[in-house]
């Protein structure tokens, strides 16, 4: 146990290690960062790999951001600060499932640097950062949810890519170019480098 200054809570350390529960999963508890504009493709990406996975065995936790804005974080809007705390409180809940032995799979536009580098700070080694290289023009022609006629016309405002700015990754441990892929050859490059990353088969 030990008592953080200045707070009227004492933090409690697991008394089952993580190691242990990875153990008795048989994996290696990493978190998947998908980071890339709306419409990128990578909850696409990640749906199926989180069927390889648990078709493999895997015990996995896909969050996706339009579903955790939908419960945990429907307090939040797309201003800085709405993202910031979006993407804070998600890297925390990471961080459990990884305490857990869980493997993650996030699909968050996080479309900075600052904000994606408090993520990797929170979660700590087992983050890997993944950019989803899709360019705007064709996630704009792609516009599976309509989203950014909607930007364009001015009726969502600060949306990324259009209104709110969007900065690459400029070191990710893995990039992939979707336009000339299917989401399926997306997906593959993704799952060999998570079996080559945490020794799964
Ligand atoms: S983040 O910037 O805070 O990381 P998050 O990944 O949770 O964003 O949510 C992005 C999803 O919310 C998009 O895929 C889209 O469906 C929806 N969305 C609604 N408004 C916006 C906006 N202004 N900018 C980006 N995405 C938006």
């Amino acid at each position: 146990m030990e008592e953080k200054k200045g707070n009227i809570f004492t933090f409690h350390n697991e008394i089952i290690q993580r190691e242990e529960k990875q153990n008795l999963l048989g994996q290696k508890a990493i978190s998947i960062w998908l980071t890339g504009l709306s419409g990128s493709g990578k909850t696409s990406i990640a749906k199926i790999v989180e069927r390889k996975l648990h078709d493999a065995g895997k015990l996995v936790m896909l969050l996706d951001g339009d579903n955790v804005r939908d419960g945990l974080n429907n307090n939040l809007d797309f201003t800085p600060e709405g993202r910031k705390e979006n993407i804070r409180r998600i890297a925390e809940v990471n961080k459990l499932f990884n305490n857990c032995g869980v493997i993650t799979l996030n699909c968050f536009v996080s479309p900075t640097k600052a904000i994606r580098q408090m993520a990797a700070d929170i979660i700590g080694d087992s983050f890997c950062e993944v950019f989803i290289d899709t360019p705007l023009e064709v996630c704009e022609s792609r516009d599976v949810k309509g989203l950014y006629k909607k930007a364009r016309a001015g009726t969502i405002p600060n949306f990324t890519g259009v209104s709110a700015p969007y900065e690459k990754p400029e070191h990710p441990d893995l990039a992939i170019q979707t336009a000339d892929q299917s989401p399926e050859e997306s997906a593959k490059v993704l799952f060999d480098y998570m079996n080559q990353k945490s020794q799964l088969s």
